[in-house]
């Protein structure tokens, strides 16, 4: 079975057609740039263009998505416009687009994407956690393969704000830090999270998840940290595979 997977992301909106049996990513991957202000409105016309461009109308569609989703819900906005904070968008993008829609949290999505068909497949036995690295920080909590969802982990405290304005991709470019001074907030945070929860293994995606060789040799850490398999398209995956999931 295929489904259209769309991962929206503060920075870009990225989708294709998935095959659910393989996690295998089929044709053509399209990439929108996120509007601003990141509205509703203006979200849907993207999704909706991309839906043209991909000959997928009127089929189901799953969205990953930034914020807390619960069913279909948006709970927090810190990196989208505010006008989604308790927006129901999940049944706002039903009627606009007139077919089932199903919206979850953009690093539950990659992390579901992970352990199905990625590096996690292995560890359904144990406690792993999936943080992505982009322009927020998110993460997904697995134990025995059983999401924990909407867990936030990016919005920990830290300094005089949270973990995501020091250790996400775009702190790193935004404040143009070195590999190695990125490195070092990234290895607080890892090792925050590890005393924390004690995971047996924690998954890097995220696009900066491609240069893990370039930072990893900075990052001590007493648990297993591995770069996720399925790198930056886990969160398509795991949006179209969440529509046909409860
Ligand atoms: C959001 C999370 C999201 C993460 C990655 C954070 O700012 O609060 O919901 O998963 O960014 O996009």
């Amino acid at each position: 079975m295929e489904t259209l997977g769309i991962d929206v992301g503060a920075t870009g909106i990225k989708g294709s057609i998935v095959d659910l049996s393989s996690g295998i990513l089929v044709g053509e991957k399209v990439k929108i740039k996120t509007p601003t202000p990141a509205t509703p409105e203006a979200i849907s016309f993207c999704i909706k263009e991309m839906i043209t461009t991909l000959a997928w109308e009127n089929k189901p569609v799953g969205i990953g998505f930034p914020s807390i989703v619960k069913k279909g819900v948006c709970y927090s906005a810190s990196n989208i416009d505010e006008t989604f904070l308790e927006f129901p968008f999940q049944d706002y993008l039903e009627k606009e687009l007139s077919t089932n829609v199903k919206v979850v949290n953009d690093a539950d999505a990659a992390g579901i994407a992970e352990m199905t068909f990625g590096k996690g497949r292995e560890d359904t036995a144990s406690l792993v956690i999936m943080i992505t690295l982009g322009t927020g920080i998110g993460s997904a909590i697995f134990y025995n393969g059983v999401l924990v969802p909407n867990s936030e982990l990016g919005h920990l405290y830290y300094k005089k704000s949270i973990f995501e304005k020091y250790a996400s991709n775009s702190a790193r470019e935004l404040k143009g830090l070195s590999w190695k001074a990125w490195a070092k907030e990234l290895n607080q945070y890892f090792n925050h999270i590890n005393h924390l929860f004690s995971p047996d293994l924690i998954l890097v995606g995220g696009g900066v998840s491609k240069q893990f060789a370039k930072y990893s040799q900075y990052l001590n850490v007493p648990c297993r940290l591995e770069t996720a398999q399925l790198l930056n398209d886990a969160g398509i995956v795991g949006a179209a595979m969440s529509v046909h999931t409860k």
